[in-house]
């Protein structure tokens, strides 16, 4: 991992978190980054300029009627330099002078004036986070193309628990390192779901399956660092969000084919990873079942909906790629998928003791009308990678450049 010569602005505003970003400027300078710090009049009550001046080496600037720093690099040019402007941690107020284009100090008019990529790592107490007003501006920043990292749950430093801690400084720094990679989705807007489903019996047991999850999560990562706005639909599974990514958590089949045709809306590729329980149990029982000695059980089962199939049934639906985990006859069901369900692209892998679920790494088959290709065996993150790169040519061969 190098950031030579690669020249990031950082915007630094008012926020507790600001004190993080010590860390993360130090660990930008490591990858060898050429990093300069813009600081609010309110980031200065929680860092000071000096100590952003030490670790990135360079005048840090405050002010946009500072007259020798102007003299030195002025606002302007400062936003020509930049080739990432990242801004951390994101308070409420700077977030909604972003959106609605202030230009009354020097970051909002760097932001203003800059051609570069912006990120925003916004940072605030739960309430705040979830407050209409900034859900709209960062509705607003969204659409217009900036890059929203995080935030993350967790506990915060005001005591309360809940979304809107900012991210961890390696994540912004990983986050920073992916953006110079191959931004293959620039734009557009991804949805994967992940993991298992689980149909409940009664209020203790339920139908699972092995389905870790993990390389739904991985691709959902990978997505995101091909520079795409992704959400992850999950079933239960014990894996921590990857950063930047926008999580819904659901349970049952149903839950995730709600929460997956909600997501779908207006978005460019849809890639589903979940292993979807086909069955449920007819009836949940209302309390625990009691065994009866000597009898067997017999539970009915009725089917649940095909969640790929329903979005391949929309007069305008995203570009589908589904998954064929299968134990035998890998080819001819995969192929047979694809077909039936009228998806685009299909990844098949073979699953049994040892293979696909609940191990680290995975090999894939991709079938598209016309084509196929062979991942071989490598970790499921690396796969991922080269799995959005596939998917990624395929779509835009059909949709033209991103926007
Ligand atoms: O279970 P099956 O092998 O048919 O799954 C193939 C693909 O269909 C996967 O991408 C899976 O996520 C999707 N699927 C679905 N809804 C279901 C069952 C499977 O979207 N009810």
């Amino acid at each position: 991992m190098s950031l030579r010569q690669r020249r990031i602005l950082i915007g630094v505003t008012g926020g507790i978190a600001a004190y993080k970003i010590c860390e993360l400027v130090r660990r930008l300078r490591d990858l060898d980054a050429e990093v300069r710090v813009v600081m609010t009049e309110g980031a200065t009550h929680f860092v000071t300029p000096t100590t952003f001046q030490a670790l990135s080496g360079q005048p840090v600037r405050v002010s946009l009627w500072d007259e020798q720093g102007e003299a030195a690099m002025g606002h302007i040019e400062l936003a020509k330099w930049a080739e990432r402007v990242l801004i951390a941690p994101a308070s409420a107020d700077t977030i909604a002078r972003l959106a609605h284009g202030h230009a009354d100090d020097l970051l909002s008019t760097v932001v203003l004036a800059t051609a570069a990529p912006v990120y925003v790592a916004p940072a605030m107490n739960q309430q705040m986070w979830a407050h209409p007003a900034v859900q709209a501006n960062i509705g607003i920043l969204r659409v217009r193309g900036v890059g929203i990292l995080g935030p993350a749950d967790g506990d915060q430093a005001c005591g309360d628990i809940g979304s809107g801690r900012m991210l961890e400084p390696h994540d912004l720094r990983d986050l920073l390192v992916a953006s110079f990679g191959d931004q293959v989705l620039r734009g557009r807007r991804v949805v994967v779901s992940a993991g298992p489903t689980y149909e409940d019996i009664d209020p203790v047991r339920f139908i699972g399956n092995r389905s870790s999850g993990r390389m739904g999560f991985a691709v959902a990562a990978a997505a995101r660092d091909a520079g795409a706005d992704v959400t992850l639909v999950a079933g239960p599974v014990s894996l921590p969000t990857p950063p930047g990514v926008s999580r819904v958590d659901v349970r049952s089949a149903r839950q995730m084919h709600d929460a997956v045709l909600a997501a779908c809306h207006g978005s460019d590729i849809y890639i589903g990873a979940a292993a979807v329980g086909d069955y449920r149990p007819a009836d949940m029982a209302d309390h625990k079942l009691k065994k009866v000695d000597g009898s067997p059980l017999r539970l009915e089962l009725t089917e649940n909906p095909d969640i790929i199939a329903a979005l391949a049934a929309l007069p305008a639906h995203p570009f589908l790629v589904g998954f064929a985990a299968e134990t035998r006859e890998l080819t001819s069901y995969a192929q047979d998928k694809l077909r039936r369900k009228g998806l685009d692209m299909i990844a098949a892998n073979e699953v049994g003791p040892g293979k696909g679920f609940e191990v680290a790494e995975n090999a894939l088959h991709l079938y598209w009308q016309g084509g196929d290709l062979t991942l071989p065996t490598r970790a499921k993150t690396e796969l991922a990678r080269q799995l959005i790169g596939h998917i990624a040519e395929r779509f835009l061969s059909g949709h033209g450049p991103n926007p």
